[in-house]
């Protein structure tokens, strides 16, 4: 007959929180088990990542070469949450709530640049720095001051250019949250780095599940046979790391952002060390990857949007000095195409994933040795989500 218990039913939700139920992720990686399947269906598994994981941390948000001068601005939705990033009049990037303080419509859309944000409802309009400019009509309304009614800021902090926000007025600084990372990479010059490219796509999964695939290279000889399968040799190995990050390394010859053979450009001349020689793989937790490799580095930044939804955003960058060459153009040309062979590869494997994991019939499965940060990075979501562990 067949056995049902993967989803629990109602009286049964409590497994889904007991610290018991995860007993066997948690063994040493030859005995370990993958999480159980509900940590990719159930709503409130989801809901308590947002309570504890995403409403703590830093999360990344892209780069503010996106929103060069005052007054640029962009839009995006973060776990529910709608934000406005902006660039104000002195050249800070700052990021509110979008929501308007009158009734609480969007008070941007999309992206652009503005000298003030004037809301689409009642024509509430607010400066670059968040406060409240003008409201037509209130003069009568009894107490009210323009300047309770600022557009609620939100916490944001870059590193080398890239944005994170963070919704808790509590949480340590983005160093914190970094550690060694931005050491480990200083011979990258990332402040020099210019996004040459976003790419968005919704995606019928888990963020988890993208985030595990991003994270071994199990797959890569099956998921991208006819495409990365030349980039061979050694399994990578795990970083060690010090903050909120774990990554993989591995060495090689050439550029990892190119099908092998195609024109690419020069090694980044200020690489030192392991770094000259290969391409490190950060997960900047919860949900940033990097790829940074000889010649150019790109991020997949995802979005959760429910248990098995997920917004992702892919950058690809290049040393300002590269953007400049004459052939930037026709060569850059053979990286888009690797990562739009590959992206997708790695959406549509996620979806199919999401979709057997929905099924009553799926169980936790074991991990191969090649697998070692699934079993790292679910026990880091586990011991938020589940443990005792506040997120920093
Ligand atoms: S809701 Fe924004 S002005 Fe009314
Ligand atoms: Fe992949």
């Amino acid at each position: 007959m067949l056995d049902i218990p993967m989803l629990p039913s109602l009286s049964e939700s409590s497994a889904i929180f007991a610290p018991e139920s995860y007993a066997a992720v948690r063994r040493p990686l030859a005995e370990a088990e993958t999480m159980p399947p509900w940590c990719y269906t159930s709503p409130a598994f989801y809901r308590r990542e947002v309570e504890r994981i995403f409403a703590k941390v830093w999360n990344f948000i892209g780069r503010d070469d996106r929103i060069p001068r005052p007054g640029d601005y962009f839009t995006l939705e973060f776990v529910g949450i709608p934000i406005v990033v902006v660039r104000d009049t002195a050249g800070s990037v700052r990021a509110f709530a979008n929501t308007c303080r009158h009734r609480g419509s969007l008070v941007a859309r999309g992206e652009g640049n503005c000298r003030a944000f004037k809301c689409p409802y009642h024509s509430w309009t607010y400066g670059l720095n968040g406060e409240l400019l003008s409201a037509p009509e209130m003069d009568e309304s009894a107490g009210f001051e323009r300047k309770d009614y600022g557009l609620i800021p939100i916490r944001v902090e870059s590193w080398a250019g890239f944005l994170f926000v963070n919704f808790d007025d509590h949480a340590p600084p983005l160093s914190l949250h970094l550690g060694n990372l931005p050491q480990v990479l200083a011979s990258h010059r990332m402040a020099d780095m210019v996004c040459v490219r976003r790419k968005e796509y919704d995606l019928a999964c888990n963020w988890k599940i993208y985030v595990e695939n991003a994270m071994e290279a199990y797959h890569v000889p099956t998921v991208h046979r006819t495409t990365l399968q030349r980039q061979k040799g050694q399994a990578p190995e795990v970083e060690k790391t010090e903050g909120h990050w774990v990554a993989l390394y591995k060495a090689h010859e050439g550029s990892r952002a190119l099908i092998a053979g195609d024109k690419g450009f020069p090694p980044m001349p200020s690489l030192e060390g392991r770094m000259a020689h290969g391409s490190l793989y950060p997960l900047i937790y919860p949900s940033t990857m990097f790829g940074c490799t000889i010649d150019c580095m790109w991020w997949l930044e995802l979005h959760p949007r429910g248990p098995d939804r997920t917004h992702l955003v892919v950058g690809s960058c290049f040393h300002k000095s590269v953007t400049e060459r004459p052939d930037f153009p026709a060569v850059v040309a053979n990286y888009y195409k690797r990562w739009d062979i590959s992206i997708p590869e790695d959406n549509a494997i996620s979806e199919l994933q999401q979709l057997g994991l929905s099924s009553p019939y799926a169980r936790p499965g074991r991990l191969a040795h090649l697998e070692p940060l699934v079993r790292e990075i679910d026990i880091w979501v586990l011991d938020r989500v589940v443990g005792a562990k506040s997120a920093y």
